[in-house]
């Protein structure tokens, strides 16, 4: 538990460059699962710091999101790669063909094999070494509602009414919101040899309880993340104020 959100975030950033400098020196890559929403923000804007003011390469780094909306074209406003665009990407030196993002873009009798393809090139990269997560007033990690179960892999999901209605500025009215996204499973995330799970602010304290003291249950899917061995919970007061 962290004063504030700030401070949390310059942590988890140097503990990934950490990891990225140490494969560096010896020639190997780093896979990182990222993440989108207000949770990451600063952690991304550290990692650009680091690159800009120390160096920080991350021409070895091969990266994975967690998930996109469905469907979404990569230009909008609210596209996660636009997002990563804007908050990580554009300012740092990895190559294009290092980024993976969901695509949005798929038809539907695309998607099924599209995902399959997705854990495949998780596998191919080496498994993820470090997954980052927020999490949603539902309990989902990813877009992964309750009823996700331990062993989901990547999938076109139903979005929470609640989660949509969380989104709902962002998209100018619910009515905007996407009803579906694809997403990284509960199953491919726990494969992640080491996890952040990051929460902000007061509004979180009530989930953030669950996930971390509650009954391990596909009805909040963030307790799922009780079971994986190297995790760590990143929260500032405010978020952990509802812990015993
Ligand atoms: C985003 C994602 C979601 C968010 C969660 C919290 O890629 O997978 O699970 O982490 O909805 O969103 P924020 O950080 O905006 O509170």
């Amino acid at each position: 538990v962290y004063p504030d959100a700030r401070e949390a975030s310059v942590k988890v950033a140097s503990d990934i460059a950490n990891l990225i400098r140490a494969r560096n020196q010896i020639g190997q890559n780093t896979v990182l699962g990222l993440a989108t929403g207000s949770t990451p923000i600063r952690v991304y804007s550290e990692l650009v710091r680091l690159h800009k003011e120390e160096g920080l390469s991350f021409r070895r780094v091969i990266t994975f999101n967690l998930d996109e909306y469905y469907p979404m074209q990569p230009e909008e406003l609210q596209s996660y790669v636009r997002f990563m665009r804007e908050h990580l990407f554009d300012h740092i030196d990895i190559p294009d063909e290092q980024i993976h993002i969901p695509d949005g873009t798929l038809t539907r009798e695309e998607v099924y094999e599209y995902c399959a393809e997705y854990e495949r090139k998780i596998s191919e990269a080496g498994g993820l070494d470090v997954q980052i997560l927020g999490i949603g007033r539902t309990g989902h990690i990813g877009f992964n509602e309750p009823g996700s179960i331990e062993k989901t892999r990547t999938r076109l999901v139903t979005l929470d009414e609640l989660t949509r209605a969380d989104a709902a500025p962002a998209f100018f009215g619910e009515e905007h919101v996407p009803r579906r996204a694809i997403t990284m499973g509960v199953g491919t995330i726990l494969k992640a040899k080491k996890i952040y799970l990051m929460a902000w602010g007061e509004a979180k304290a009530p989930i953030v309880r669950r996930a971390v003291e509650g009954e391990i249950s596909e009805k909040v899917p963030a307790t799922f993340l009780q079971k994986h061995d190297n995790i760590k919970v990143i929260l500032d007061e405010p978020a952990a104020s509802e812990l015993s």
